[in-house]
Formats: structure tokens, sequence, C-alpha cells
């Protein structure tokens, strides 16, 4: 490694929140001290085509500027994006080891925080900021993590699993299933989303009929829950096995529930750091988020979400996300940010963690006769 650590973005993506990846990106990018990193960007257009910019120097002063295009530098590529160097479509980061040292994957949803470009940074035996393969494919599909949470004993809302096919097939015997195990109000979700996408809250059949086809148009795997009447909370956990957690916030939604719009566009929606809430609570989230995190195997970062319902004094898991927001005003880094570490020292640490992480697994043997 040379003097500065070249860390290369990955952001943008074949996702419904390419536009937040961008924020991200560009907020990382400016955030991050220039005499420590050289930034390579790395961006996936919508169409999954990958494209390698020159590395950035300067602050950015707009997302547009890493709309990164092939053979249209002069007019798309921002004069510190230089040259533009486009990149197989199909072996995008084979080429780029000797030119990045680790690669922060800026990439929200499937094909982003899923394990699929996980995958590929381990198959270009690259370092890469937070959770490996199989933590990211279980931490995004619903219904794989409320299993690995039901294993570990961690306390989840009643929920059923159900297949497209399923659906399809019998929707009056899967109707009467949830009407029976579950009841209404229940929320339907397509298993692999993410930002809310695709979910709905049915308080009847006729609404409970119009979620499960949304969904599945996204899925073919989804997940109904009971609704529980809750307060949303939620909190950061930093490490690979000795692990950080930040203060537990609280997300207030203006609106029913906590969808893509509130998310994204800010309808409304009020952050409490810290969350006002009983000390006994905390400590319960603190050891739950632990607990989920390991059970998850995840590394570097997650934001773990928490219902609380507050009448009964009752917690449950939400959620564990590998690839949480990550703007600086985003959730995680503000609730790190309210625990004593700023966005750009986040970054400085996850890239540490990254590197850890990586030479860890090099003393991973992977032939017995290497033992001789
Ligand atoms: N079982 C539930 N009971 C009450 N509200 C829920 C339930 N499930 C989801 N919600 C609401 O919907 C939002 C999105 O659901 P969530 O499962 O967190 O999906 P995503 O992965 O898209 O964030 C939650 O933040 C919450 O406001
Ligand atoms: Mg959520």
């Amino acid at each position: 490694m040379g003097e500065k650590i070249r860390l290369g973005i990955i952001y943008g993506g074949k996702s419904s929140e390419h536009e937040v990846s961008l924020r991200t990106a560009m907020a990382i990018m400016n955030a991050v001290d220039s005499d420590k990193y050289e930034l390579i960007p790395l961006y996936v257009q919508l169409d999954g085509n990958w494209i390698k910019g020159q590395p950035i120097t300067g602050k950015l002063k707009g997302i547009d500027t890493l709309r990164l295009t092939e053979g249209n530098t002069s007019k798309c590529a921002p004069a510190h994006a230089g040259e533009i160097v486009p990149v197989q479509k199909a072996s995008p980061v084979f080429g780029i080891g000797e030119e990045v040292d680790v690669i922060f994957p800026v990439v929200h949803g499937p094909n982003g925080e899923d394990g699929t470009i996980q995958g590929l940074l381990e198959l270009a035996n690259l370092p890469y900021v937070g959770a490996g393969v199989m933590a990211s494919a279980v931490g995004l599909d619903k219904w794989m993590m409320k299993n690995v949470f039901a294993q570990a004993g961690l306390p989840q809302v009643k929920y059923i699993g159900v297949l497209r096919s399923q659906w399809e097939r019998n929707q009056e015997e899967v109707v009467r299933r949830i009407e029976q195990e579950l009841g209404y109000p229940c929320f339907v979700k397509p298993a692999n989303m993410g930002s809310s996408v695709g979910i709905s809250k049915a308080k009847n059949r006729a609404e409970l009929l119009e979620a499960m086809n949304l969904a599945a148009k996204f899925d073919r795997r989804l997940i109904i829950e009971q609704f529980v009447k809750a307060r949303e909370l939620e909190i950061g956990v930093l490490g690979n096995e000795e692990l950080l957690t930040s203060v537990v916030g609280e997300v207030i939604a203006a609106k029913e529930f906590y969808d893509y719009e509130a998310k994204y566009k800010g309808a409304g929606t009020e952050l409490q750091i810290p969350a006002k809430i009983p000390q006994h609570v905390e400590q319960q989230i603190v050891e739950m988020a632990k607990q989920a995190y390991r059970a998850l195997d995840a590394s570097g970062l997650s934001r773990v979400d928490f219902f609380w319902d507050e009448e009964n004094d009752q917690l449950y898991m939400n959620e564990v996300n590998t690839m949480p927001g990550f703007t600086p005003y985003s959730m995680y880094p503000m609730l790190f940010q309210a625990s004593g570490i700023s966005y750009s020292e986040l970054i400085d640490r996850l890239v540490k963690l990254a590197l850890d992480r990586h030479a860890d697994k090099q003393r991973n043997i992977v032939a017995a006769e290497e033992l001789e």
C-alpha cells in the first residue's frame, strides 16, 4: 500500500435506491481527508453498466458530477473526475485490484447490499467495507433474517412466509391462514427489497389482496407480519468481532408508516437522537443488537431496528440493515455522531475494519496441502 489509501467507491447501482446512493457517495467523498485517501469513483449506471472515473480531487458540488457516462467525458464528467475509463460489463472489478486498496460499496437494495457485489469483491480478493456475502444476503432477505433471529431466540412479531407461486395457486388458502394466524391489520412485504418498496399495511381482506399482489411484483418471496403498535427505535453497531454500539435513536414518522417517501424525501419524519426511552429498554436494545449482529455474522457496520410496544413494554426485533443509509443526515452516522464519532472518523474506522477483516481472511488456508 502506498502512502495514501486508495479508496474505491462503488455507487449508483441497478436499484430503486440509485439516487440515494449518489448522494451518499458524494457525502463520503467530500468528508474524507484527501491527505489520507485517494478516491476512485466506480459508478454503476442504472442499466448495470460499470464506469470507472479518474481519481477525484477537490470537493464535489453536486451529485450530477458523479453520473459518469461512457464516451461523453466533456459533457458528463466533472472536471475533477477527469477522463472516464469504461470498464467491461461482466468483470467490473477484476482489473482494478492494482489500483485500489479497499472498496466502499455504497449501493443499497438488491444487487447492492444483498451479497452480490460482496461476492464479486471476494472473488477479486479486494477488501471492502461492511458485511460479507452471507450476512449481506441474509440481512436483505426478511424471511431468512427472521429465521436466523428465531434461531437466536430473539423476539419478533408473528409472521408468515409465502412464495409468490403459492399465492398465485391458492389465494383463498393463503388468505385464510393469514387471517387465522395474524389477523388485521397486517404488513405485507417483499422479502428482498428494502426502503419500504412494495410494502403495505392491510386493514381488511380487500387491502390484503392488493398488498399481496403488489409485493408479488417485487419478489417471489413474501413476508406477512402482524401489525404491532410500537415506537421505532434504532441503534448503530460498528465492528467486526469486537462491537461498539451507538446511542439509541427513534424514528418518528408523521405518516402512517415509515415508507419510502418518508425516508428519502424527509416527508415529516423526525429523528430523535438520543431516543427518550427508559434505561432498561436501552440496555435491552444494546444486548439484542449485538446478538442479532453476531447471529448474522455481520461485520463493519449495521443499523439494527426495533419495535418497542411501550404499553406492554415489549421489544421486538425488526431488522438488521447491513448497508444503512449513510448520508451525514442519515440515522446511522447521526447515531455515532451523538456517540462521539464524527462522519469522517466513522469512514476511517470502517476502512480499517475492512482491511482487518481482509487480513484475517488471508490467514485461512484453502487446501489441506498447505499444512504440509
Ligand atoms: N409489523 C409491523 N408493525 C408495525 N409497523 C410496521 C411493521 N412492519 C413494518 N412496519 C412499518 O413499515 C416500515 C418499513 O418496514 P421494514 O420492515 O422496516 O422495511 P424496510 O426494509 O423497507 O425498511 C417500518 O419502519 C414501520 O414503520
Ligand atoms: Mg426498515
